[in-house]
């Protein structure tokens, strides 16, 4: 059983004699969180009592960091001059560096540091996150997700860690820890999404989970019990259904398991529009604390609980739980002292430093899985043919939720690509060849960089409703490699891509190949390990499929199921030193 959170009996004295003061309508108000721009005018901030301000997709809060503050600030500024003065946490998905904001420091995707296995690592870059978070005006963020991925077809695999509870419950404490751990510059974390959204049968976003109770408990738990023994201020819940029920109106798990058993304290906030797509008050009588009642939702939200605590259908003492929860953690997060952002942090955003610290972590989360023929370290004065649009695009080497929701297809500002490392590092000639077709016969090797376009959510579900991707590469993509053996040029094979991908063959045609995952800005920390200035470190964080066969049941190659042989078992990852799995 978790540890239950030091009680800080002024704190809680203190939140009991606010709530006290407090109308319904204020309560209400408190447990509703409401977009920047579309949802509500400032005025409606106050007279709402709105709880708290997401940032995600849709238009920025202004045209620099700057402007993204003063644009918080007057908002909160708005709800210190009611009679309360109750302050506005400010959240955003910031899920790999604050990748909301162009120019910040854009980490691996989580399942990039699940390969690094790097425990400090992974909390310095949710440090760093967090600070950069809290320079462009927030004091929350939508990360990390802790989801323990069964089926590499769900499109968010690659928000999670790994498949591993222990490596997933390591990562989650360091992550918890560095985004709030740091005084000043902390912000509140949210583990997310509660509970079995990585584990729907056949990978279906939002779809059902079929384990058993014992199985959620072994398989699932131990991350949350983890960040909530770190201290994790919010958690939320998932779109997926479990037994049957919508999780958001999961009472048993949410009120039963989450806050009784596990002794969570914190905030539970609900997943995207869940008012009106899981059941209403349902699941505030399921223990649902915040609600984002977002797209026109916060009309009804707010009326419909107002109803449904007058008629008893909701109990005050359940209302009263709620706003508890947000208030302890205004109060702990210190936001009724501090209640502006800080305008010294904003020199801050995408400096060297941090940059150092993900480039850093680019570097440990390269797994190697074929080094063959003395292809790889690469010769400085190699004459080298660089392969593919992937090689030099920012955006596309970053995956979905950077810049935009669905992710770039364009580099933004301030990252580097893996043809500007290489190029750094080359001292002989280096050809781009950007579709794979160039008339290049007399290269040493070529570097040929695939990988999947950028999604998020169930746009990248395999086999779903929008079905736009596949667990195959590309003919398209396969031919950059083919286009090369076939001219017995050796290869080096990239992978950019946010879950392991059926690549028997191409793994066999080429002479190295190398899983990059979805390493972020700083593409040029790839070059530093391909030219042998550091080793390969990282380890799979998932057993990687050997054929589409593989996902004929509700679940991949994973963790808990040796029935289906991966290809390559989780933990596996050659290096120079050895080079052999070690
Ligand atoms: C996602 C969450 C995210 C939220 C807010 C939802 O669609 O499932 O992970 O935090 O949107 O943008």
């Amino acid at each position: 059983m978790a540890k239950k959170f030091n009680i800080d009996l002024d704190l809680e004295q203190k939140v009991d004699a606010l709530i006290s003061q407090m109308t319904l309508e204020e309560k209400i108000g408190q447990m509703s969180q409401v977009r920047h721009f579309d949802d509500i005018s400032p005025e409606d901030i106050k007279t709402k009592y709105i709880g708290s301000v997401i940032h995600t997709q849709g238009p920025l809060p202004g045209s620099n960091a700057e402007e993204w503050q003063e644009k918080f600030a007057m908002l909160q500024k708005h709800v210190l001059s009611t009679r309360l003065k109750i302050p506005l946490l400010f959240g955003v998905d910031a899920v790999h560096g604050q990748n909301t904001y162009e120019g910040a420091t854009i980490f691996p995707h989580n399942i990039g540091l699940g390969a690094t296995g790097n425990d400090e690592l992974v909390e310095k870059a949710a440090a760093i996150t967090a600070l950069e978070s809290k320079a462009t005006g927030f004091n929350w963020v939508f990360s990390p997700c802790v989801a323990i991925p069964m089926n590499e077809k769900w499109g968010r695999v690659y928000e999670a860690f790994s498949e591993c509870p222990d490596l997933t419950s390591r990562l989650a404490k360091a992550s918890v820890k560095g985004h709030q751990g740091h005084g000043d510059t902390g912000v509140m974390a949210t583990a997310k999404h509660f509970i079995g959204d990585g584990a729907t049968d056949f990978g279906v976003e939002g779809g059902n989970c079929s384990l058993s109770r014992e199985e959620v408990v072994e398989r699932l738990i131990p991350p949350y019990q983890a960040a909530i023994e770190s201290g994790v201020a919010s958690i939320m819940a998932s779109f997926n259904t479990l037994d049957g029920i919508p999780m958001h109106a999961h009472k048993a798990l949410i009120t039963g398991l989450l806050k009784n058993e596990l002794q969570f304290d914190g905030i539970v906030v609900s997943d995207w529009k869940a008012y009106s797509r899981f059941g209403r008050n349902d699941i505030i009588n399921a223990g649902i604390d915040m609600v984002m009642a977002v797209d026109g939702d916060l009309d009804d939200f707010q009326e419909g609980v107002k109803s449904a605590v007058l008629e008893g259908v909701i109990s005050e003492d359940r209302i009263n739980d709620a706003v508890r929860r947000i208030l302890r953690q205004k109060f702990r997060f210190g936001l009724f002292d501090n209640p502006f952002p800080d305008k010294s942090l904003i020199g801050k955003i995408g400096i060297p430093e941090h940059r150092a610290v993900a480039r850093q972590a680019v570097r440990e989360s390269l797994v190697l899985l074929k080094n063959e023929n003395q292809v790889l370290p690469l010769k400085k004065n190699s004459k080298i043919a660089v392969v593919g649009p992937f090689a030099n695009n920012s955006g596309l080497q970053s995956g979905g939720w950077t810049i935009n929701w669905q992710g770039n297809t364009e580099s933004y500002q301030g990252a580097t690509t893996i043809l500007e490392g290489i190029r750094k590092f080359s001292s002989g000639e280096v050809i781009y060849d950007q579709d794979g077709t160039a008339e290049v016969d007399d290269v040493d090797v070529a570097v040929i960089v695939v990988g999947e376009n950028p999604y998020a959510e169930f746009f990248g579900d395999i086999g779903g409703e929008m079905n736009l991707f596949q667990l195959t590469l590309t003919e398209e993509h396969q031919k950059y490699i083919s286009n090369y053996t076939e001219k017995g040029i050796k290869t080096v094979v990239i992978l950019i891509s946010g879950r392991p991908l059926v690549i028997t063959e191409q793994l066999e045609q080429s002479d190295a190949f190398v899983a990059a995952w979805l390493p972020g800005s700083e593409g040029d920390g790839i070059a530093e390990v391909l030219f042998g200035q550091f080793d390969f470190k990282g380890k799979l964080p998932h057993s990687w499929p050997k054929s589409v066969e593989d996902y004929q049941g509700k679940f991949g190659p994973n963790y808990w199921d040796n029935s289906i042989e991966p290809l390559f078992p989780f933990g596996y990852g050659l290096n120079y030193q050895k080079n052999t799995s070690s």
